[in-house]
């Protein structure tokens, strides 16, 4: 995730990230133990040069493990995390020539994919995930998404399986993703099913509300290291 955050090639996350609708990289990012279901995220930070540390290391805490805004920036500074600009020359001309006069109902993820998502298993069977972001394009100020959202953006228990989601996060938290898939998992559905039931299922209730979802993707590990994925 780190690699991922400090290269200014991709541009949906950390340095060189997409701003927002004032010009401004605003990054949210969470982590999550499958052990000890420790958990940790930061949401709507500004030149945290990586934020997954950050929610890395929040992840010991039973309280306080979840900081926004301020308060996550004053964490990372007591606690010597980097600070830099996360604008680039890229990111500063994508905004400039962006029309600023959009629907903000109509916000889509980058490419469809908008997050970088890790999950994994070591040797002795301990699963984790790490996700990080800068959000939507041209997302209100504050904005926050799925991703730093514990069961929506990510998921790890290493009894079961982990899970993590991209795409547009207000989507993805209508259905609490991660977790879901994790959950079917437990009631032993194979871990491709359990990501394209929990999608599928998502979609149908979309369905039956009358609201097109935006785009979302799941990827999935069970407690034996075996992988899924899908995607609307
Ligand atoms: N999936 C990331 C976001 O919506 O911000």
């Amino acid at each position: 995730v780190r690699a991922v955050e400090d290269d200014p090639e991709y541009v949906s996350v950390g340095y060189g990230g997409l701003p927002n609708i004032e010009g401004q990289v605003e990054l949210d990012a969470a982590y999550m133990d499958g052990d000890a279901l420790g958990f940790g995220g930061i949401m709507a930070v500004r030149n945290i040069k990586n934020p997954i540390e950050v929610a890395y290391d929040l992840s010991r805490y039973g309280r306080n493990c979840l900081l926004a805004e301020d308060g996550a920036m004053m964490y990372a500074q007591k606690n010597g995390f980097e600070f830099r600009s996360m604008m680039t020359e890229k990111s500063r001309k994508r905004y400039e020539e962006a029309d600023k006069n959009l629907d903000m109902e109509r916000l889509e993820a980058y490419g469809g994919h908008d997050t970088v998502c890790v999950i994994g298993k070591d040797p002795k069977g301990s699963m984790a995930c790490g996700v990080s972001t800068s959000g939507l394009f041209l997302k209100h100020p504050g904005r926050v998404g799925d991703s730093p959202i514990i069961g929506s953006g990510l998921y790890a228990d290493s009894e079961i399986g982990c899970a993590a989601a991209t795409g547009v996060g207000e989507d993805i938290m209508k259905g609490c993703l991660s977790h879901t898939v994790v959950s079917l998992m437990q009631q032993g559905i194979f871990v491709q099913e359990a990501c394209e039931a929990a999608l599928k299922r998502h979609m149908e209730r979309f369905d039956r509300c009358g609201h097109a979802s935006g785009s979302i993707s799941v990827i999935a590990m069970d407690s034996q290291g075996r992988i899924g994925a899908c995607t609307n």
